[in-house]
């Protein structure tokens, strides 16, 4: 078993499974990594294997997954394959005694999903799913000013995440985007919403809707609206904070990602029946200045610090698993016309009550 905390200054070594469209971009950071050695590469299609196996001539590159298990010298996997896969794979890492990272979403169910956590938790192994938008300056600069209280009570979030394609084959747009909007408000808000409503359509590929609009509502009433899309006319990573104190506009990708609006509305209560007054306050608007370090990179060195200290504990996986709750929920939602659905049911349907 390669589960204990290493010493500082051994690299770690590692597997990597999966060099579709997303797995070269964790490659391409790993192999910058002078704490890491990219031991293996694997991707079962070896025309997509070789493209990556010359630019990366130490890592053994092998179509076979077993290679990556059967090497007692490997301390951990990072997974980057279909969400179909992931939980196999896991599984199968976890059981051969590496630490484990997979690619958002965990598992492709909550029940999979909380099978990892209690088997990596058995076994002191680090699981680590990547919620890459967790490690983005402006969601960490908006996490601060929630945490210090700058927004006042939080009235509501409105997000949009659209863009033209690209049209998954075997999973809906929930699946594909849902985790980034999802993950960011459980990490923002600190705690999983009660309930979910959600409608959506299939508007291109029968059974695979590519829109769906999704109603989340938080303990104690914050409201958030999430749009996720497929057929849009541009990209749009838009999500908007309204706090009783302040407003932030976060704008991923954006030139000024981060606004913060000192605005807002002053209620005073009514002199005599009815006659409340409303001013609206419109101050300064400022947009914090942020760091530029790339979330890929920030997100693996969190998962290597991990390793290296042995802290195995499961936190971030257990918010991937709230990540698959609510996806869970809207789809059940979706599939129902729009029903409500408590967040809390799909959890227990999961853990078999
Ligand atoms: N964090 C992010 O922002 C982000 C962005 C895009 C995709 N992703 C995630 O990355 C993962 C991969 O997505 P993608 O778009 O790169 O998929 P993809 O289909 O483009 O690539 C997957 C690759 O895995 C390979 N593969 C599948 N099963 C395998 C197996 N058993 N053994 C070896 N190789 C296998 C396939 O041949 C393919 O090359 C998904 O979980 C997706 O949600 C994350």
């Amino acid at each position: 078993m390669t589960n204990s905390a290493r010493s500082q200054d051994s690299p770690i070594r590692l597997g990597l499974v999966g060099l579709g469209y997303w797995g070269p971009n964790l490659l391409r950071v790993l192999a910058e990594m002078p704490e890491v050695e990219v031991r293996y590469i694997c991707d079962h299609d070896d025309v997509q294997l070789q493209r990556y196996a010359h630019r990366h001539p130490h890592a053994g590159a092998t179509t076979s997954f077993d290679d990556l298990l059967a090497d007692d010298d490997v301390d951990a996997i990072v997974i980057a394959t279909p969400i179909f896969t992931h939980a196999e794979l896991a599984s199968r890492s976890l059981a051969a005694g590496k630490h484990t990272f997979v690619e958002k979403p965990l598992a492709a169910s909550s029940a999979e999903a909380g099978e990892l956590i209690g088997t990596a938790t058995r076994s002191g192994l680090v699981l680590m799913c990547g919620h890459t938008f967790l490690y983005s300056p402006p969601v960490r600069a908006v996490k601060g000013l929630l945490d210090r209280g700058e927004l006042g009570d939080i009235h509501f979030i409105s997000s949009s995440r659209v863009n033209l394609g690209l049209h998954q084959r075997d999973v809906s747009v929930v699946w594909d985007l849902g985790p980034h909007d999802f993950s960011i408000l459980l990490y923002w808000l600190g705690q999983a919403p009660v309930s979910v409503r959600a409608v959506g359509r299939d508007s291109i590929v029968r059974g695979i809707p590519d829109v769906a609009f999704i109603d989340l509502t938080f303990p104690g009433g914050v409201l958030a609206h999430v749009e996720l899309s497929w057929l849009a006319p541009s990209k749009l990573r838009r999500t908007v904070v309204v706090g009783s104190e302040r407003m932030v506009v976060y704008e991923d990708g954006g030139m000024e990602p981060l606004r913060v609006f000192d605005h807002g509305v002053v209620y005073r209560d009514p002199q005599t029946f009815g006659e409340y007054h409303l001013s609206y306050r419109t101050g300064d608007i400022v947009s914090p200045k942020l760091d530029n370090a790339e979330p890929i990179a920030l997100e693996l060195i969190d998962f290597l610090s991990l390793i290296r200290s042995g802290d195995a504990r499961p936190g971030q996986a257990e918010l991937a698993r709230d990540v698959i709750d609510l996806i869970e929920a809207t789809e059940t939602s979706m599939r129902e016309d729009g029903v409500q659905i408590a967040v809390s049911d799909i959890r227990a349907m999961a853990d078999g009550g």
